[in-house]
């Protein structure tokens, strides 16, 4: 009973300091001299991704899992055809980072592919009318600094589950000490709880 309190305090403490994670909020603007992308922003028209107006740009940030997450709260995720979309928790795709002042998925930067009027963000390069695009990484409060660069420090990250990250490196360790026994008798804690309680342990 003392044990199972300790474990509620500490998930709850740990995802205080999880939660503070991240990157710091930024606005994008996009790079492609010459078309009609150049200083163009990431928007949205209901879960499609744009390049628009920068009016109307969404801001982000990258979380400590690699999602990026925009201020309304959704994730970005890709289609099947290589476009972004956004969505849930439950749908957010990893593998964001900001380098050199720009952001990347993995590792590489973005695409304008036509659709209608409009210029879809994508992953690939779909047709013969996709345009490569660096997207800067804006500090929102204007200007044209870009935020600090950010690589996701959460290594195994749930696809689905609880907004807390651990690696098994934190839950190895406490296997080998004391933690172990305790935490096996505890069979009733969820596997995200016993990895806080491992983290908070060490
Ligand atoms: C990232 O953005 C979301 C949505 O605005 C916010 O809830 C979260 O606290 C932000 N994270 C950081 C580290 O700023
Ligand atoms: C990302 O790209 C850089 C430079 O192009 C390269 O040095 C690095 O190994 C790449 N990282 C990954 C994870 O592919």
């Amino acid at each position: 009973m003392q044990f199972t309190t300790l474990a509620l305090t500490a998930l709850a403490s740990a995802q205080a300091v999880f939660a503070a994670s991240g990157s710091q909020e930024f606005v994008t603007l996009a790079i492609a001299s010459g078309s009609g992308l150049q200083y163009t922003s990431f928007t949205a028209k209901g879960d499609d991704l744009y390049f628009g107006s920068g009016s109307d740009a969404l801001a982000a940030n990258v979380t400590d899992c690699g999602f990026l997450q925009f201020t309304d709260g959704s994730y970005a995720y890709i289609e099947a055809d290589g476009s972004f979309k956004k969505g849930s928790r439950q749908s957010a795709m990893p593998g964001f980072v900001i380098k050199d002042g720009s952001l990347k998925y993995n590792n590489h930067s973005f695409y304008g592919v036509k659709d209608g009027e409009h210029y879809k963000i994508s992953s690939v390069a779909g047709s013969e009318d996709s345009i490569g695009v660096l997207v800067r990484a804006l500090s929102p409060e204007g200007g044209v600094n870009s935020v600090p660069d950010y690589t996701p420090d959460g290594k195994d990250c749930w696809a689905v589950g609880p907004p807390v990250s651990f690696s098994k490196r934190d839950v190895a360790s406490v296997s080998s000490g004391n933690g172990a026994a305790q935490l096996g008798s505890q069979a009733s804690l969820g596997v995200g709880a016993a990895a806080a309680v491992a983290a908070m342990l060490l």
